[in-house]
């Protein structure tokens, strides 16, 4: 079903213009503030102007008959979406088209999550958590290696990188089973100051993960110093989403107080039934530290999360649905009470016999989610997994999702609000120059869509389904996909902190 304002999308945009007029759309502009009925127009790569008919008032430079005019009734114009949270490093380069994020209006995504990043580790075979990032090698020791590599793959969408904690583990231990000597945290500091110079965003932690979990804060804490010589901040998968959150809040917290650095919370969530309600702890935490330092955090608006197979997340209580396994890939899809029923073992040896795996777990409840989700604080992150054989949908839905299911039927907050936790707040936030708003000057990375049809269609079964209601998508100024249909154009960018607007 095609909005009948894409006919004049596909007519008049794609032909070659010197500049592109969207004209009558509810300007939603990223900021937060009200919305209103105005045109943008879009020269180059950049926004020349939001304004009211500007048809009649184009600048001097531009003439009437090389501009491509866009009726955009009826329609948001908004920023591109910024995705939070991702996996993404390895998937922009091998898959650069990737249609899943695009599709959901997501213009760049932030990378290097969870302590795991591409950058900066050489090896051939990855191993345990770094299989978050797929199959294949780690082939970039610098920032610098890994921005040539993304510039010459040429994604749709732009790419912003943290560091991870983790990977820089992993880059100078041989046993990461305890915590790093004072000769390693030397050498994880020098490598990380290399990428920051390079324009790494900053540095993540996933001190959940068995290679970061003997890490003490301090070994963290040092490296976040290192972050804030660069101006930089500092993402956490924290130690524990479960009993001891409010402490794992607190050493994620000091670490950042500390070393004078924003802090954002990862995927924020109360994990498993005998932590649903806490919320009500977790988010007045969260007000009282943002009193003394810049805090964020990321949500996905799901009840069910997504990461590798773990004995210790299989309680028997909660369902668990396998997103992929090497030894049984054809259980994929599958309920582990189910296979576990059909072998005739408990769920925890299912379990173990299906490792290395993913799952998704459901181990969220509702009202939690709705109140972490609608928070001032919370962006929108979709920490999908690019390379699960059958992925949790937010990797394909998480965006178009807050709109219907949060926005449209809950009805938590206002449309304005819900494009700022997408845009303007996750720039402000990963202090991505620039972009996340739509005013004169700022990149032309736009999204347009029905806010009456916007939905996620991807489902625990059938989770690579394409979304609905994002009409039209800009990157970098180029159109770059349009409802139902294929990536159109390549013009992302690696983001480099700090001069992003000096990369071509
Ligand atoms: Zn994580
Ligand atoms: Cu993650």
């Amino acid at each position: 079903m095609k909005h009948p304002a894409m006919d004049s999308m596909a007519s008049e945009a794609s032909r070659e213009t010197e500049a592109i007029l969207l004209e009558k759309g509810r300007i939603v502009d990223g900021s937060g503030e009200e919305s209103w009925i105005g045109d943008v127009l879009i020269v180059g790569d950049r926004i020349q102007a939001v304004g009211l008919d500007l048809r009649n008032e184009l600048p001097s430079g531009v003439k009437k008959d090389r501009v491509g005019f866009v009726n955009c009734e009826g329609l948001v114009v908004a920023p591109g979406f910024i995705d939070a949270h991702t996996h993404d490093d390895a998937i922009v380069l091998h898959h650069p088209a990737y249609l899943a994020k695009v599709s959901q209006g997501i213009t760049t995504v932030i990378t290097g999550n969870c302590g795991i990043s591409l950058v900066p580790y050489k090896t051939e075979v990855a191993q345990a958590s770094l299989t978050l990032l797929g199959p294949g090698s780690f082939a970039y020791p610098t920032m610098a290696a890994y921005r040539e590599a993304v510039t010459e793959a040429k994604p749709s969408l732009n790419v912003a990188a943290l560091v991870g904690h983790t990977t820089l583990r992993y880059a100078v231990m041989d046993d990461l089973e305890r915590a790093a000597t004072a000769e390693e945290r030397i050498r994880m500091a020098q490598l990380l100051d290399e990428c920051l110079a390079d324009g790494a965003h900053g540095l993540s932690s996933g001190l959940f993960y068995a290679e970061a979990m003997p890490a003490p804060a301090s070994e963290v804490t040092a490296l976040a110093h290192v972050v804030a010589r660069h101006g930089g901040v500092y993402a956490t998968h924290m130690r524990t989403e479960m009993d001891a959150i409010l402490e794992a809040m607190h050493e994620a917290s000091d670490c950042a107080f500390e070393a004078g650095i924003p802090l954002i919370i990862s995927h924020h969530k109360c994990a498993g039934p005998s932590q649903w309600g806490r919320s009500k702890e977790t988010l007045p935490l969260i007000d009282r530290l943002a009193e003394r330092q810049q805090l964020a955090f990321d949500v996905y608006p799901y009840v069910a999360g997504s990461t590798v197979l773990r004995e210790d997340l299989v309680d028997g209580v909660i369902d668990v649905m396998l997103t992929w396994s090497d030894p049984h890939p054809e259980c994929a899809g599958r309920l582990l009470s189910d296979i576990a029923a059909d072998w005739n073992v408990d769920q925890k040896t299912a379990c173990l016999r299906l490792q290395p795996g993913g799952a998704s777990y459901f181990q969220m409840n509702e009202e939690d989610v709705a109140r972490i989700v609608s928070h001032p604080r919370a962006m929108i992150g979709s920490d999908g997994l690019p390379h699960d054989r059958h992925p949790h949908p937010r990797l394909w839905g998480t965006f178009p999702r807050v709109f219907s299911h949060y926005w449209r039927e809950r009805k938590l907050f206002s449309l304005e609000q819900a494009v700022h936790k997408m845009t303007g707040l996750t720039a402000r936030n990963f202090r991505i120059e620039e972009r996340g708003v739509l005013r004169g000057g700022a990149y032309a990375d736009i999204c347009i869509f029905d806010s009456s049809r916007i939905a996620d269609i991807a489902t625990y079964a059938d989770p690579e389904r394409l979304s609905v209601g994002v009409v039209a998508v800009y990157v970098n100024g180029q159109l770059t996909y349009e409802e139902g249909g294929k990536i159109l154009a390549s013009r992302g960018r690696m983001l480099t902190r700090g001069n992003s607007s000096r990369q071509k």
